[in-house]
């Protein structure tokens, strides 16, 4: 990476600004497509390190008005007190705060001449616009950048009465908190995140959860926002009646602060661009040594960010109440399935590390491929739908084209399903194989079944719901294939 952070930021913010124009200039239409370098606004000029604007707005970052203004804070007697002031009883979370790219917000319009530019200032400062909001750094330098009042509200009340829970700030992990500004065509982070499923808690959990039955602790972990944050995050533990008498809409899915710290450059990130971090809450990159206990596969701590969830649940081929879950994704990856006896038994199939398991950023190289924003027409992809998109296997170095990728992924999953098919129609009717919650065969009958057809329909499914059809781990998933066809030819299907 031999580009500098600002040398990128320049080249984005000609697309900025053009759009600040348009919004301000909306008589006449939009300049769509034309190279229009902004005029510098009073902020000055562009300086090489964002510090020296020679304007008149004061934009030493350090506050002590280094370009010849002096930044003060005369102004700030509102509702808003700054983040200096949240740190003499908060220190933790303000020490951190303060090594992030949201404490430099303003100064990164200052480095590109935009200091002062009123389009800009409402989400790279606290409360601009807003009574006893940031006005400029003469009056209200302690209101610059991205602050805790930001995310938790105002707030004076609080400071002037810590103890009163009434005007306690709020702690809310809800994706609409950074959807605030982390929106539109530069950065649609939130609208792309609202597609996923991430976004969503499926009926059968949320059903559960509002009823208060055993799924809080469980399911809860993987499927639940709220969940996640008070177990994994806070170390609390979560009541089985913690959602009874909410609506569905009150539950927090899996939001931008599941997997993002909001407070804290972490250095979990395996590619950050110049100068950022990204600030996940877990490492990108994990590369386990594969192994087939239950305990292993269902031990998050081994995996990525991603795997935390993603991964499987433990059950085995003696399992037959029901198939594997739908998250063995960071299992497969690995090369890796449980077996019912690591002691006594062989795995089914060899492990097999995934070829895809070197892509730079794992789960997040195909399914959070990343472009700035080039034009209206072009807006920012924030990766946010977290749908394959086959330009990250081209930029990631691996495939010579996006086509080429996307051509690949066609042939291997064409080959894969076919299998698939092929093993399912080779079983015959479910009637006579099936898992107990599929419509096979009760508890009485499932005892009746060889082990042959257990292990077959276990590697049926164990390849089925991983999702990608092979693309997470080809060799392995075709392992898995050879040997569920092998058994079928063994037992006479
Ligand atoms: C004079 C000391 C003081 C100042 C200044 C202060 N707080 Fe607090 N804050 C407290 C106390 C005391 C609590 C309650 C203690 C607790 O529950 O951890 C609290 C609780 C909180 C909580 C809830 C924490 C939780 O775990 O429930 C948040 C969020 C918070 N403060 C944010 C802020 C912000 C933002 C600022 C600046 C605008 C600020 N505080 C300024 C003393 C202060
Ligand atoms: C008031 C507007 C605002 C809110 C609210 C906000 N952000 Fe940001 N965020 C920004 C701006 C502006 C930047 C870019 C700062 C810069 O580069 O100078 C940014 C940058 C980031 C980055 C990049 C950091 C890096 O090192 O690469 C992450 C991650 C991020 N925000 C996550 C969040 C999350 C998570 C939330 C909610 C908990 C949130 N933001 C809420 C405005 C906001
Ligand atoms: C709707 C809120 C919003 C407005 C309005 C806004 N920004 Fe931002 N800006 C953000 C967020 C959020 C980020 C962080 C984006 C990310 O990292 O994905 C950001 C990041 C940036 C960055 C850093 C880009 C990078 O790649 O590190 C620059 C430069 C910037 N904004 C300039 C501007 C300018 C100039 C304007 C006004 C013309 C403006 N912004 C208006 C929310 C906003
Ligand atoms: C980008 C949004 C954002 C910013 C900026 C931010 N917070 Fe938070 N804060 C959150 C969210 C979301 C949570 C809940 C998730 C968590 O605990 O990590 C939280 C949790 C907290 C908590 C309770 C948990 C804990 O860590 O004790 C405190 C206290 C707190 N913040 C204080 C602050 C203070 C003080 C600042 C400024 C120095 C600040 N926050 C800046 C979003 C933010
Ligand atoms: C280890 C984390 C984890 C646990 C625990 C978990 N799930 Fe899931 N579940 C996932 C993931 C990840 C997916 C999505 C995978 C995908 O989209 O392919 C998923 C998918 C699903 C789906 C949609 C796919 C399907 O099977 O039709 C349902 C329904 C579901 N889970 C229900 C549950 C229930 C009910 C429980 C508790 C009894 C539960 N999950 C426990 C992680 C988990
Ligand atoms: C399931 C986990 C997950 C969720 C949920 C999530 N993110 Fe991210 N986010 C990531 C990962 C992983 C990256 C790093 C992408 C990469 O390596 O290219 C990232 C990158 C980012 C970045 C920096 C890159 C950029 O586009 O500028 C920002 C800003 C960001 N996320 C904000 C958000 C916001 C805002 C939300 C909620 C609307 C959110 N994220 C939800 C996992 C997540
Ligand atoms: C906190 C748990 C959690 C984390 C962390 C997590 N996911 Fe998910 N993921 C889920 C759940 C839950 C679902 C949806 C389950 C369902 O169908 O109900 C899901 C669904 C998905 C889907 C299907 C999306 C769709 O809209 O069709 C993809 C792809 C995915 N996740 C990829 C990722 C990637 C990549 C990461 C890491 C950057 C990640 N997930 C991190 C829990 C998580
Ligand atoms: C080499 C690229 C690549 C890597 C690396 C990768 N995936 Fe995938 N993933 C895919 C493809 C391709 C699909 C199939 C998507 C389709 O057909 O629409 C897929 C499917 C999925 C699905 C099922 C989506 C659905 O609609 O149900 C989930 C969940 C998922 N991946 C999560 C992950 C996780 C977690 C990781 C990291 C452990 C990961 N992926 C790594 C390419 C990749």
């Amino acid at each position: 990476m031999t580009q500098t952070r600002l040398d990128r930021i320049m080249f984005r913010v000609i697309g900025v600004a053009i759009t600040a124009f348009c919004v301000t200039l909306s008589i006449g239409g939009c300049p769509t497509g034309a190279t229009v370098t902004p005029a510098p606004d009073d902020g000055g000029d562009v300086g090489t390190d964002g510090t020296d604007g020679t304007g008149t707005d004061g934009t030493g970052t350090d506050g002590t008005g280094t370009d010849g203004t002096t930044a003060g804070n005369s102004g700030v007697t509102g509702k808003f007190v700054g983040a200096a002031v949240c740190a003499q009883c908060h220190p933790t979370p303000h020490a951190e705060w303060s090594e992030t790219l949201h404490a430099e917000a303003l100064t990164t319009l200052e480095g590109i001449g935009q200091g002062s530019n009123t389009n800009c200032l409402p989400c790279h400062t606290v409360g601009f616009g807003q009574e006893g909001g940031f006005v400029d750094r003469a009056t209200t330098d302690a209101l610059a950048g991205v602050q805790c009042e930001n995310c938790h509200g105002a707030g004076a009340d609080h400071v002037d009465d810590p103890l009163n829970e009434a005007v306690r700030p709020v702690i809310d992990i809800s994706a609409q908190v950074c959807g605030a500004c982390h929106t539109g065509s530069h950065h649609p982070t939130f609208e792309q995140w609202e597609t996923a499923l991430h976004a969503q808690i499926n009926e059968t959990v949320t059903a559960d959860l509002l009823e208060g039955g055993s799924f809080v602790n469980n399911c809860g972990i993987c499927h639940s926002g709220d969940v996640f944050y008070r177990i994994n995050i806070r170390g609390e533990a979560v009541p089985e009646d913690a959602f009874v008498g909410l609506a569905a809409e009150d539950l927090t899915p899996v939001t931008c602060a599941i997997c993002h710290d909001p407070h804290a450059r972490t250095n979990n990130a395996a590619a950050p661009d110049a100068g950022r971090d990204f600030q996940l809450r877990f490492r990108q990159v994990a590369s386990p040594t594969p192994s087939n206990t239950v305990e292993d596969v269902t031990n998050p701590q081994r995996f990525n960010l991603c795997g935390q969830c993603h991964h499987d649940r433990g059950r085995t081929w003696e399992t037959t109440s029901r198939a594997p879950h739908h998250s063995n994704q960071a299992n497969v990856y690995a090369g890796e399935m449980a077996i019912p006896d690591p002691e006594t038994q062989q795995p089914l199939v060899l492990s097999r590390v995934s070829v895809h398991s070197f892509a730079v950023e794992q789960c997040a190289t195909c399914h959070l491929y990343r472009e700035d924003f080039q034009s209206e027409e072009a807006p920012a992809i924030s990766g946010h739908t977290f749908q394959v998109n086959t330009a990250g296997c081209a930029t990631s170095g691996c495939h010579p084209s996006s086509d080429q990728a996307a051509a690949a992924l066609t042939t291997l999953q064409g080959e894969v399903q076919a299998r698939l098919d092929n093993i399912a129609s080779r079983l015959g009717d479910p009637a006579t194989w099936e898992y107990v919650a599929s419509g096979g065969p009760d508890d009485d009958g499932q005892a009746e079944l060889s082990d042959e057809i257990k292990q077959i329909r276990f590697l049926y499914y164990y390849a089925l719901v991983d999702g990608s059809l092979g693309v997470h781990n080809p060799d392995y998933i075709r392992d898995i294939l050879e040997k569920a066809e092998s058994l079928l030819t063994q037992a006479g299907r």
